[in-house]
């Protein structure tokens, strides 16, 4: 079992990455002082495959536990089902002590991480991530939101898990594409931090792409040892965890003006990724050899690097304007210099995107 600290103070906690380790979790979780009601959040996709190995080695350690389910998809991660999640832990008594296990993607993962840090002021719960996506990135950190109808993640809270349980199978039965989005932020990582993991990456891609369990547990472990690093340097993200957002400024306006439809989340942060570096390209930060290999490793990844044809120019250009880290008409972003090292905090304005989007 590999094993990562994330040091945050009294909220440090640990992200233990195996294969095959779900029907483990109970016996885990003896060693924390919780009391004996424990729920599971999922949805009706991922809790048709995991959920009985997670409630019966809960059930055989002793612990009251139960399922708590809401339907498959972002929609759903909202306010409401916040609220009906909230309702089931008071019908069922569940007191300060009382443990809530997300098992599931980011989605699951954000609105179960949001109640248990409302529910009585906060009670600790336990990330079970099945995607990806949600193994590298959102499990991690602390940042917990559900949607409002005016802005995607608009309400949300700092709430750290008390554990972070990676079972690599689980990935089994993930789609593809789901994978190779998630792979796309396994290569940001290395983009914004660890020229060795890019190389790696690149010269893994078979194996990594078949799941080889060993690949994949060291990749997830790479990329929570960089993200634990970025959080525990700036768990708020007030100076230096937008180091993250490497490729989000362009992809969120991407994903807004295709209304959240038409790409997965790591696919728009990878057209953002080609686009942001190719940035740094154009104002003479980045060679271009090492813009060409990140473009060359996402689309090798089968994973889009062209921005989409049909998108509004002055649409887009705004859409990144809005953004909420706009200051007198210029964005922030990160950029890179070199693969493995970033500029952060970088002043674009409208004459600079449209040159990106220009070619
Ligand atoms: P998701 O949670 O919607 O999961 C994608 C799909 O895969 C869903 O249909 C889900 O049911 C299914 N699924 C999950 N695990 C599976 C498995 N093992 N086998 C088969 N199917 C499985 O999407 P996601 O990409 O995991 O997460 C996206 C969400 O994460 C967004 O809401 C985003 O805002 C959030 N996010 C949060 C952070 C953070 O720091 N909190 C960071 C990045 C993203
Ligand atoms: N996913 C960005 C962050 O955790 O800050």
């Amino acid at each position: 079992m590999e094993k990562i600290r994330v040091e945050l103070g009294e909220r440090s906690y640990e992200i233990l990455i195996d294969s095959g380790n779900l029907s483990l979790v109970g016996e885990r979780l003896l060693r924390f002082s919780i009391g004996k009601k424990v729920a599971i959040v999922s949805n009706p996709t991922v809790a048709g495959y995991y959920a009985d190995r997670v409630l019966n080695s809960l059930k055989k350690e002793g612990f009251d536990a139960s399922l708590i389910l809401i339907p498959d998809g972002e929609i759903y991660k909202d306010y409401f089902w916040g609220y009906h999640i909230l309702t089931r832990l008071l019908e069922m008594g569940f007191d300060r002590k009382s443990c809530l296990i997300a098992l599931g993607g980011g989605v699951i993962g954000d609105i179960t991480g949001f109640v248990a840090s409302i529910y009585m002021r906060g009670i600790p719960y336990v990330q079970i991530p099945t995607t990806l996506l949600a193994q590298v990135d959102s499990s991690v950190g602390g940042k917990t939101a559900v949607n409002h109808s005016l802005g995607k993640n608009m309400i949300g809270t700092f709430w750290q898990p008390a554990l972070v349980w990676i079972d690599v199978e689980s990935l089994d039965s993930l789609s593809e594409r789901e994978f190779f989005s998630g792979l796309a932020e396994v290569i940001k990582y290395g983009v914004i931090w660890d020229s060795e993991f890019f190389e790696f990456l690149t010269n893994n891609r078979e194996k990594i792409l078949r799941r080889d369990k060993d690949i994949l547990i060291a990749i997830i472990k790479r990329s929570c040892e960089i993200k634990s690093e970025v959080v525990s340097k700036d768990e708020r993200d007030n100076f230096f965890r937008t180091i993250l957002n490497y490729g989000h400024s362009i992809g969120h306006a991407i994903e807004t003006l295709t209304n959240y439809s038409l790409y997965l989340h790591g696919e728009a942060i990878s057209i953002g990724m080609v686009y942001e570096a190719k940035l740094a390209n154009m104002l003479g930060f980045l060679d271009t050899e090492e813009f060409e290999k990140i473009r060359k490793t996402l689309k090798e990844y089968g994973l889009p690097v062209e921005m989409p044809s049909f998108i509004d120019k002055s649409a887009f250009i705004k859409a990144i304007l809005l953004d909420k880290k706009n200051i007198h008409g210029k964005i922030r972003m990160v950029i890179p210099e070199s693969i493995g090292k970033m500029k952060i905090n970088f002043e674009v304005g409208e004459e600079e995107l449209l040159r990106i989007i220009n070619g």
